[in-house]
C-alpha cells in the first residue's frame, strides 16, 4: 500500500488526540455523565439499547468541538449549558449512525456489531428515532429558537445527504460535485453546526461565529475525505468497522472517481464490483493496485489537506489561546488518525 511520506507532518494521532482532549477532560467526563442521564428511559428496551450505544465508545469528535469553539471565543455560558448541548450533538450523531447502519446493511460499528445486526432493523430505526427526539427535546432547555433553527435545518440536510447517497448508489457516473454535495451534508454540516453552537453560546461575535462555522464545515469536509480514505488503507480491527465496505455498498468515493478520470476503462469493473456487493469477478487487489499507480489515495489526502488548510484560515477571528491552537491542530489529527 501506498505511503504518504511527502506531505506526512510530525504527529503521532493518539498523542494529538490526548493533548487537544486533555483540555477539555472534565468537561468531557460531564458529557459521558449527561448522555448516560438522557439516553435513560424508565422502558426498559431502551435503556438497554441505550447503553449498549453509549458503552460502545466511539471518539466524541463533535461534543469536544462544540466546548473547545465555546472557549476559544472565550465562552461566558454556564458549564451546564454547554455540557448539556454537548452532549445534543453526540446523541445526534448516535442517532445518524444508527440510522446509517441499516442503510448500509452494516455488520460492525465501533468494534461490536451494529444495532441492526443485534436487535434487527425495526428496533434499530426506532432507537434511532428515540435518540433523535431525545436529543431535540434536551436542546429546547436552551430555549432558544436560533439553537433550535440550526439543529432542525442539520437534521434535516443530513437526511438529504443519505436519501442523495441512495439515489446514487452504483452509478458510476457520480461526478465531483455530486460527491461533495452528499458529503457536505451528511457529515460536514453536523461538524460546522457544533463549532457554531459552541460559539453562540459563548457570545461570539458575528465574524467569530461566522469563522466557526466555517472552520468546521472545512474540517468535516477533511475527515470525511479521511473517512473515504480509510475505507481503503484501515485495518478492520483498529477501523472497527468495516473497510473495503464502501464500493461493495455502491459508493464510489473520491479516491474511485479521481481513478475513474485517469482509467476510464475500470468503468466495467467496479460497476460489476457494485452490482455483485463482492469481489468475487473483479479483484480487489487489481483495483488498489490502479488506485497506486495513479496516485489517486494521495491525491484524496491532499484535498483534505487543502480544507484542512482553509479550516485553520477560518480561525483568524479568535484570540490566540490554548483552544484556539488546539482547533487548529484538529484537522491533521483528523486526517493522520487510523480510525
Ligand atoms: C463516523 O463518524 C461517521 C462519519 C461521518 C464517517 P466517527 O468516525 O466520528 O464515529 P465515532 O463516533 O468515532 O464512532
Ligand atoms: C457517514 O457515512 C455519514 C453518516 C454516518 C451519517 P458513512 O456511511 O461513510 O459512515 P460510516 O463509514 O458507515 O461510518
Ligand atoms: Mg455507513
Ligand atoms: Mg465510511
Amino acid at each position: 500500500m501506498q505511503t504518504f511520506s511527502p506531505i506526512r507532518e510530525k504527529l503521532n494521532p493518539q498523542i494529538a488526540a490526548k493533548k487537544i482532549f486533555s483540555l477539555i477532560k472534565a468537561e468531557m467526563a460531564l458529557v459521558e455523565a449527561e448522555f448516560e442521564r438522557q439516553a435513560s428511559s424508565n422502558i426498559q428496551v431502551i435503556n438497554y439499547l441505550g447503553d449498549y450505544l453509549r458503552a460502545s465508545g466511539g471518539k466524541r469528535v463533535r461534543p469536544a468541538l462544540l466546548l473547545l469553539s465555546n472557549y476559544a471565543v472565550g465562552g461566558n455560558a454556564s458549564r451546564e449549558n454547554v455540557v448539556r448541548l454537548a452532549t445534543v450533538m453526540e446523541m445526534l450523531h448516535t442517532a445518524t449512525l444508527v440510522h446509517d447502519d441499516i442503510i448500509d446493511n452494516a455488520d460492525m460499528r465501533r468494534s461490536r456489531e451494529s444495532v441492526n445486526a443485534k436487535f434487527g432493523n425495526q428496533s434499530a430505526v426506532l432507537m434511532g428515532d428515540w435518540l433523535y427526539m431525545s436529543a431535540f427535546e434536551t436542546s429546547l432547555k436552551e430555549r432558544s429558537l436560533e439553537i433550535l433553527d440550526i439543529l432542525t435545518r442539520l437534521t434535516r440536510k443530513m437526511t438529504e445527504g443519505e436519501l442523495i447517497q441512495l439515489t446514487m448508489l452504483g452509478r458510476s457516473g457520480i461526478t465531483e460535485q455530486d460527491y461533495f454535495d452528499i458529503l457536505k451534508r451528511k457529515t460536514a454540516y453536523l461538524f460546522s453546526a457544533c463549532c457554531e453552537l459552541g460559539a453562540l453560546l459563548g457570545n461570539a461575535s458575528p465574524e467569530q461565529q461566522k469563522g466557526l462555522r466555517d472552520y468546521g464545515m472545512n474540517l468535516g469536509i477533511a475527515f470525511q475525505l479521511a473517512d473515504d480514505s480509510l475505507d481503503f488503507t484501515a485495518e478492520e480491527e483498529i477501523l472497527g468497522k468495516a473497510a473495503g465496505a464502501d464500493l461493495l455498498e455502491g459508493k464510489l468515493t473520491f479516491p474511485l472517481i479521481l481513478l475513474l478520470k485517469k482509467e476510464p476503462k475500470i468503468k466495467a469493473h467496479l460497476e460489476k464490483i457494485m452490482y455483485d456487493g463482492n469481489y468475487e469477478n473483479v479483484s480487489r487487489e487489481m483495483i488498489l493496485e490502479l488506485m497506486e499507480k495513479h496516485g489517486t489515495l494521495l491525491e484524496t489526502r491532499q484535498r483534505a489537506y487543502e480544507y484542512a488548510e482553509r479550516s485553520r484560515k477560518n480561525l483568524e477571528f479568535l484570540p490566540k489561546t490554548e483552544y484556539c491552537e488546539a482547533l487548529s491542530e484538529i484537522p491533521t489529527y483528523m486526517i493522520e488518525r487510523n480510525k
